[in-house]
């Protein structure tokens, strides 16, 4: 029997009281992610159960129990606060999958302080940008990636510690400290910060159309969303071992990769090393997942590598495969069903600002391969008039994915940028703030996401409102890599869409006029490239840059990416002479 039992009859008599009932938490009562994920579960006797299986690069690996977490978060918790870290501070969290990265998080929690985790591959433009913007305190990395934070250090005067965990502590600098928990003595006891429901605790940065990218707040109480979606749409129970293969980097990785599971007190795998399907179908064999949380691209990469790959591995121990980030299309469904054992992808959509599925296939509902499902119960969804924004009855009619506000999992604002976090609601006064917007059950929460929905309820996905490239289930901004092409010296102007490609959906291409002096060659458009991956990361990169004697623009000099988007997709282009600023 499934957790959600029948959709129907949860829609029906819905209440996010039941969240709150799943973890056994009354009104009044502390709410800490890392104490919930941690020493609630030991204080229920489930201290030795595994809580994280993991295996890294070289074969290492480790198993660590609720117990083993817990100890560990406080130690992380101590130190930091040692350190002099408060309630409130953002702490930067900027390493590969490592277990340090798994303990720090909840740490982090438990002092109060905001979790703000970072894609390791980032480069040093694009750390410094989401550290300037949060004015973070604290970072914690390894010596794998500290060359970064150093770079950039001086211009970032609110950052005042720098922690470098797990290796050995030779090399590091004066202004650098070193901590591994696990050598470290253990913490027994912490005292875990008093947070409430609307506690900030993760900050999770995403990229827009314009300007850089923005952080989206989460509060404490985002747990009660995260765990139900987990409980009735991954189906977690307590002896699954389940696996998600996001990184924490991306707000997959931390709703669904730390803080859903482990509040429901689930065993997780964590796959810290490159992909290759064999590596990938060994740890599911090895380690008899039986839930697997995945996303498009990985799926279709799987599928490239054929049918008889899968059939070297005994994969019997799977039960329930779901996916999120970009569309899932129907032929990876139908194809996973084949090849799985009759288990098909459970296509979710949600984003870094609803912090939580809003969207999904349910187990036991028929999917309907390529469409994303129906919204999650509790969730009132709808797609709204292209123009008019009222919300459209007929099936079928392409319109915005909009949410009525008020999902305890929901960001509560865009970091220290309230007209932005306005302007994702149609009906909001210009002078709400994000308190009132978020609860006014009057407005609509704006996606972004174009899809419709058909007459049995179903929403299909069709692609996105925005030049917002996504790139295997990644958004990247066109600005900001606007923004590093023209720090090229050779680059006058720059302009960047996503360029349609079969594995990743999108991949990255730039237009780009050169400064007098400079000619068009192979070698200088690889040297852009590197530029590019470098200093913010390689799915930044453009995988093609065209050089231009000049770039489409407004009558107002604005660079017009959706004409080279029209362009490059084979679509009708339109009269550019019309052109307008918005
Ligand atoms: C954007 C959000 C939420 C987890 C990872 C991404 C796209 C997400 C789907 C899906 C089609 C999807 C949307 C959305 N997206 N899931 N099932 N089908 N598109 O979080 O980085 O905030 O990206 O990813 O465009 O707005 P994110």
């Amino acid at each position: 029997m499934s957790n959600i039992g029948s959709y129907e009859k949860r829609l029906s008599d819905f209440d996010w009281g039941q969240a709150r009932e799943t973890l056994g938490w009354k009104d009044g009562e502390l709410l800490n992610i890392g104490a919930m994920c941690s020493d609630r579960i030991c204080a229920e006797g489930h201290g030795e159960r595994t809580a994280l299986i993991w295996e890294g690069f070289g074969n290492k690996s480790g198993k660590y129990t609720f117990d083993d977490l817990r100890l560990y978060s406080n130690g992380f918790a101590q130190f930091l606060k040692d350190q002099g870290i408060k309630p409130g501070d953002r702490v930067c969290i900027f390493m590969d999958k490592i277990p340090s990265l798994y303990f720090s998080f909840l740490g982090i929690l438990k002092l109060g302080a905001i979790a703000q985790p970072l894609f390791s591959a980032f480069g040093d433009e694009s750390l410094e940008v989401r550290l300037a913007s949060a004015g973070t305190k604290a970072i914690l990395t390894t010596k794998k990636h500290v060359k970064k934070v150093r770079k950039i250090r001086e211009r970032l005067p609110e950052l005042e510690t720098i922690v470098v965990v797990e290796g050995n502590p030779s090399k590091l600098r004066d202004d650098e400290v070193f901590f591994d928990v696990e050598e470290a003595p253990k913490v027994d006891v912490f005292d875990v910060y008093k947070s409430t429901p609307e506690t900030p605790s993760v900050l999770h940065y995403t990229s827009g159309t314009t300007g850089q990218p923005k952080g989206a707040l989460h509060v404490h109480s985002s747990v009660w969303g995260q765990a139900l979606t987990t409980s009735w749409v991954l189906d977690l129970k307590p002896d699954d071992v389940y696996w998600c293969t996001a990184d924490p980097g991306w707000v997959t990785g931390t709703s669904y990769g730390i803080i859903g599971p482990w509040s429901l007190g689930v065993t997780q795998c964590v796959l810290d090393s490159g992909f290759t399907s064999r590596r990938w179908y060994q740890f599911i064999q090895d380690n008899r997942v039986t839930v697997w949380y995945s996303a498009p691209t990985a799926i279709r990469a799987l599928m490239k590598d054929g049918d008889e790959v899968v059939k070297e591995f005994d994969l019997s121990s799977l039960r329930f495969l779901a996916s999120v980030g970009e569309p899932l299309n129907a032929e990876a469904v139908i194809w996973s069903g084949e090849v799985f054992n009759g288990l098909q992808f459970h296509d979710t959509f949600w984003q870094t600002e609803t912090g939580a599925m809003m969207i999904t296939n349910y187990p036991g509902m028929e999917i309907r391969p390529g469409s994303m499902g129906m919204p999650f119960p509790g969730i009132t969804a709808c797609v709204l008039d292209l123009k008019t924004h009222e919300p459209l009855t007929e099936p079928g009619k392409v319109g915005l994915i909009a949410f009525r506000p008020g999902w305890p999992s929901m960001f509560r604002q865009y970091w220290k940028k309230p007209d932005i976090y306005r302007s994702k609601f149609v009906g909001a006064s210009d002078d709400a703030m994000p308190d009132q917007l978020r609860t006014d059950t009057s407005l609509w929460y704006v996606s972004g996401d174009r899809a419709s929905i058909d007459k049995d309820g179903y929403y299909w996905f069709v692609g996105r409102d925005d030049d917002v490239i996504n790139t295997g289930g990644h958004l990247v901004g066109p600005f900001e890599i606007e923004s590093a092409l023209v720090e090229h010296p050779a680059v006058a102007e720059a302009a960047a869409i996503g360029k349609p490609d079969e594995v990743n959906m999108e991949v990255v291409k730039a237009f780009v006029t050169l400064k007098p002096g400079f000619e068009p060659s192979d070698d200088l458009e690889l040297e852009i490239m590197n530029f590019i991956r470098k200093r913010l990361s390689p799915l930044a990169m453009p995988q093609e840059i065209e050089y231009m004697d000049k770039l489409p623009k407004t009558r107002s000099g604005k660079i017009v990416r959706r004409y080279l988007k029209a362009l490059e997709w084979g679509e009708d282009v339109g009269d550019l002479s019309g052109l307008d600023d918005d």
